[in-house]
């Protein structure tokens, strides 16, 4: 249904017309940036450069305020990512029915309380906080803190005194079942890398060793950690696991008894953030092929994404994938069809750009979103340097932004929120 039929046409009918339109002269300006013409010889200052930031937003990671001066740090800079409370709310509401739909024989031991464990990814990352929090409001299990819903991990709770959350209840077909959090804890490795499925596969197995069939649930705040449970774990002892991101294994895990993801529209949020640098540096509306068709046809429409002025932000929206409509989300790769047409290369020449993905190692980033990147790269005509972190040491990705003049344009993914300024201050230098 979304896949992208116009591809192939597109990009022949784009290759055709380079080839008797264009003067292929426009790519040899292209270092120069901005909407330079090939008789300008000044270059655009790094500093004034567009910025992308994408999938982890600019902010304390302790308050979770947002970090305005790097989201405004010029006039091309914005963020890109999705609608984390709205993802949340549906994580926490997939468990939800799913319990109520398996009512008869989701209560493995059969002592009227369901039980669940939950990986946390990052407890300094906004989406991370966001999905337990949602997770805990939709089954009664959260606790109401000085900063709202409390996040932290609880350890293990076998008997329910854990301060962090509460016993919830649900009723379904007149019988009330009590709810807990059995257990929970950031998946943080030895070396410092979050969101670590090894670290997630390793708990699952020492959780399970002491908490045997108490365990109903498992839920993840990402599927690369909710994978790693399942096939640990959960696959062979049947207890539904539910993650994050809709990666590819995860969404085919459906058809094995994976309870259920969320697509958070990475193929929105990857055109996105490729588009809006390419919009800059053509010098043309910024939402040209995002709000308002562009001359290729590309356009978005507002079901699946919105802007926040006062953030700079765009979010991609998100959608629950579960055994009803897995089979729709089984390729995370493929470009959105409605922004998949190929620009021309004579009107849109090729312009060069430094990304970085924080951990090469992260599921969602290296297995569904660079991919997708890699795809409308060429669409849009953008020749990208991807640059692969270590997800620990900032600097083992600064280090790498050697040379900023060498890029008309930067899209960055931090590994700390916290940290924008590592990188602001290599651009304004
Ligand atoms: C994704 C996670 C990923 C994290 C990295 C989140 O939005 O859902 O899977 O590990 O971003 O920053």
């Amino acid at each position: 249904m979304r896949k992208a039929i116009a591809l192939t046409m597109a990009t022949v009918m784009a290759l055709s017309l380079a080839a008797c339109g264009g003067s292929g002269s426009s790519t040899t300006t292209a270092q120069s940036g901005g909407t330079s013409t090939a008789a300008e010889t000044s270059t655009v200052a790094n500093k004034d450069k567009p910025l992308i930031w994408f999938n982890r937003q600019p902010s304390n990671s302790t308050t979770g305020e947002l970090d305005q001066a790097a989201l405004s740090f010029n006039d091309n800079t914005y963020y890109v990512g999705f609608d984390a409370n709205q993802g949340a709310e549906l994580q926490g509401q997939m468990v939800k029915d799913y319990i109520e739909a398996h009512a008869d024989t989701i209560d493995r031991n059969g002592d009227g309380v369901i039980g669940y464990v939950l990986a946390i990814g990052d407890i300094g990352h906004n989406d991370s906080i966001a999905r337990t929090r949602g997770v805990r409001s939709a089954l009664g299990t959260a606790v109401e803190g000085d900063n709202g819903i409390v996040s932290d991990p609880v350890g293990v709770n076998t008997d329910g005194t854990a301060t962090a959350v509460q016993d919830g209840t649900i009723e379904v077909n007149g019988t009330t079942y009590t709810v807990r959090e059995l257990a929970s804890q950031e998946m943080k490795n030895s070396a410092g890398a979050t969101w670590d499925a090894g670290t997630a596969g390793n708990a699952i197995t020492t959780w399970a060793a002491s908490l045997g069939d108490q365990i109903d649930i498992v839920v993840s705040n990402n599927d690369g950690m909710g994978m790693a449970m399942f096939n640990s774990w959960s696959r062979a002892n049947s207890v539904p696991t539910f993650g994050y991101d809709a990666n590819a294994d995860a969404v085919a895990a459906i058809a094995e008894g994976y309870g259920g993801t969320i697509s958070q529209h990475a193929d929105v949020q990857a055109y996105l953030t490729l588009r809006l640098i390419r919009n800059a540096l053509d010098g043309v509306d910024i939402n040209t092929g995002i709000a308002t068709e562009d001359d290729a046809g590309n356009v978005l429409s507002d079901d699946v994404y919105y802007y926040d002025e006062a953030s700079r932000s765009y979010y991609a929206l998100n959608v629950a994938v579960t055994a009803d409509n897995y089979e729709d989300y089984l390729d995370s790769t493929v470009p959105y069809a409605p922004v998949s047409n190929q620009l021309d290369s004579a009107t849109h020449a090729e312009k060069s750009v430094w990304l970085d993905i924080y951990n090469a190692a992260d599921n969602f980033l290296s297995a569904t979103y660079q991919p997708l990147l890699q795809k409308y790269d060429d669409l849009l005509n953008l020749k990208v340097d991807y640059i692969g972190g270590d997800g620990q040491n900032e600097s083992n990705i600064t280090n790498r932004l050697g040379n900023p003049s060498q890029y008309d344009a930067f899209a960055i993914n931090m590994v700390k929120t916290d940290n924008a300024t590592s990188y602001t201050a290599l651009l304004s230098q």
